[in-house]
């Protein structure tokens, strides 16, 4: 297999992470641990973001140093993915040295290159969006984003050929995988064909940043920094080793919308112009909304991952997030809606199943499982495409289809239950091998859905394994019909989900 490498944005230290960051890092961590268990070679990166001229600003309202301040919030922000139980191969800081040098030489091969050049530039800059703005970006005067008026800079800095990238772009865009939903590389398409324009990749007003190397009484601008993470930290994550070759141009950038020009577009570019390989490949996805707003600290509708993971534990959080919106698409959010699935998806259809399997297998069988697969059975049937699918979907980052696609098995797994009512079987000695055919389908399938779902909620599936007696490796071969040997000791499971009480609106 390719290696395999995927990345979040690196987030801004301005303030403290919500949902919608955890969202992303969730997603990128789902397709991480789907690959390694696929066999790839994966390595998956998140991080801060430091350089923002916002940062600089909440710093010295707090009356630090950008640095001292960086410092401290940064420590929230790597707990982040921990929590999250995220298995990033590394987590980077803009603010760490390596990275700076290595922005540093980036920018002067772009400079060396001949793509650089100084200007003086006027323009309304919405320090949100860290971006200019032109009057048609504008909605009643003010950044749609941000609900903000923007702020008029002029100063002298350095400019980015990006016009001269236009043909280069679009010959990327040929490639329908480049940028996906599809109607995502239709927007950055037509936002190349629209025409392009230079943008400025220094700033001289400010001193947080890293110094541009051929002029340092300016800073490279918070952008031109940041994107060129994606390459920077496989320099130096390992120290003594560099990673470029093995994973770089097979990256997958995950992002929202919100930042769809600056990675469809710019980062191409600059990367094309520091003769390096674009990316393999961007997949953009909606926001999560509240109330139908996007969620953001600025707008005060902030859901705090961690409370969440504190009621509700990792792996739900987790599951809800791929479960709740299709991903690619926006979609509403509500502690409701991850109340519901809490109960009925995951107390219900799969806590419910392995309690009442393993309490069968107890019961009738004094906890050992006889192997007697049934390789014509439906379960067979219905485990048997269950590895290519899912597989099929990840690699289209259908996040949501291939948890749903799982989830029809969850589904006809509970109906074998009520259909051949073991509780019946278990009546008649007669009937001793059908009732030992019922209780392996319904272990050996719940042992290769708790494979398919690693990649999702971890920790449960490592439960799952462990109450049914099985090896603990997830390997993707596993998720396939008969692969249960004769087992024994299996106890009735303690619920998975316990009963929680519904939350106040
Ligand atoms: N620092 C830049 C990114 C630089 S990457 C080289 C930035 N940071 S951010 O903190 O604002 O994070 C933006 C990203 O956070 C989005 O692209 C998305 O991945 C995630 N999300 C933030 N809010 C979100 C939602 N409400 N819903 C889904 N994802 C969201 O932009």
């Amino acid at each position: 297999m390719e290696p395999f490498y995927v990345t979040t944005p690196i987030y801004y230290v301005n303030s403290t992470p919500h949902i919608g960051h955890a969202y992303t890092t969730i997603a990128a961590d789902i397709l991480a641990r789907n690959q390694r268990q696929r066999g790839a070679k994966a390595f998956f990166l998140t991080g801060v973001d430091e350089h923002a001229a916002k940062v600089a600003r909440v710093a010295a309202e707090q009356g630090l140093s950008p640095q001292a301040y960086a410092d401290q919030i940064a420590v929230v922000w790597r707990d982040l993915p921990e929590r999250l139980n995220a298995s990033n191969d590394f987590f980077i800081r803009t603010s760490d040295p390596e990275h700076k040098q290595f922005v540093q030489k980036f920018l002067q091969r772009l400079f060396d290159n001949g793509h650089i050049y100084q200007d003086v530039y006027s323009g309304l800059y919405c320090v949100g969006c860290e971006a200019f703005k032109t009057e048609a970006d504008l909605v009643d005067g003010k950044c749609p984003e941000h609900d903000r008026e923007p702020e008029w800079i002029e100063e002298r800095n350095w400019f980015f050929r990006l016009a001269s990238f236009e043909q280069e772009l679009l010959q990327l865009y040929e490639r329908d995988d480049f940028v996906l939903p599809g109607f995502r590389a239709n927007e950055a398409r037509s936002f190349i064909e629209g025409g392009l324009q230079d943008f400025s990749i220094s700033r001289a007003g400010q001193t947080w940043g890293i110094p541009i190397p051929w002029d340092t009484d300016s800073v490279a601008y918070v952008w031109a920094d940041a994107l060129v993470n994606y390459v920077s930290a496989l320099a130096y994550a390992r120290p003594g080793q560099d990673l470029i070759p093995t994973f770089w141009p097979q990256v997958r950038h995950l992002l929202a919308k919100d930042i769809l020009r600056f990675h469809c577009v710019y980062w191409p570019a600059l990367l094309l112009g520091a003769g390096y390989e674009p990316p393999r490949q961007l997949f953009v996805h909606g926001y999560l909304l509240l109330d139908d707003r996007k969620i953001s600290k600025s707008l005060g509708n902030v859901v705090d991952p961690l409370d969440l993971i504190d009621v509700y534990g990792v792996d739900p959080v987790r599951f809800w997030c791929a479960r709740a919106v299709s991903f690619g698409q926006d979609g509403a959010a509500s502690i409701l809606g991850i109340h519901e699935r809490y109960e009925r998806e995951l107390g219900n259809d799969l806590g419910n199943l392995l309690s009442r399997t393993t309490a069968m297998v107890a019961r009738y069988r004094g906890g050992t499982l006889r192997a007697s697969p049934s390789p014509d059975g439906s379960i067979a049937n219905a485990i048997r495409p269950l590895a290519s699918d899912v597989a099929a979907s990840l690699d289209e980052f259908d996040l949501t289809g291939a948890l749903e696609r799982i989830w029809e098995v969850v589904r006809i797994l509970n109906r074998e239950v009520e259909t051949t009512a073991p509780w019946q079987l278990a009546k008649d000695p007669l009937l001793a091998d059908d009732l030992d055919r019922v209780l392996y389908d319904l272990v050996d399938g719940l042992r290769a859905v708790a494979v398919a779902l690693a990649a999702y909620i971890p920790t449960t599936a490592d439960a799952i394994l462990a109450a049914l007696r099985q090896p603990t490796g997830i390997e993707w071969a596993n998720v396939a019909y008969g692969l249960t040997a004769e087992t024994h000791a299996i106890e009735p499971a303690t619920p998975l989900f316990p009963r929680l009480d519904a939350p106040v609106e």
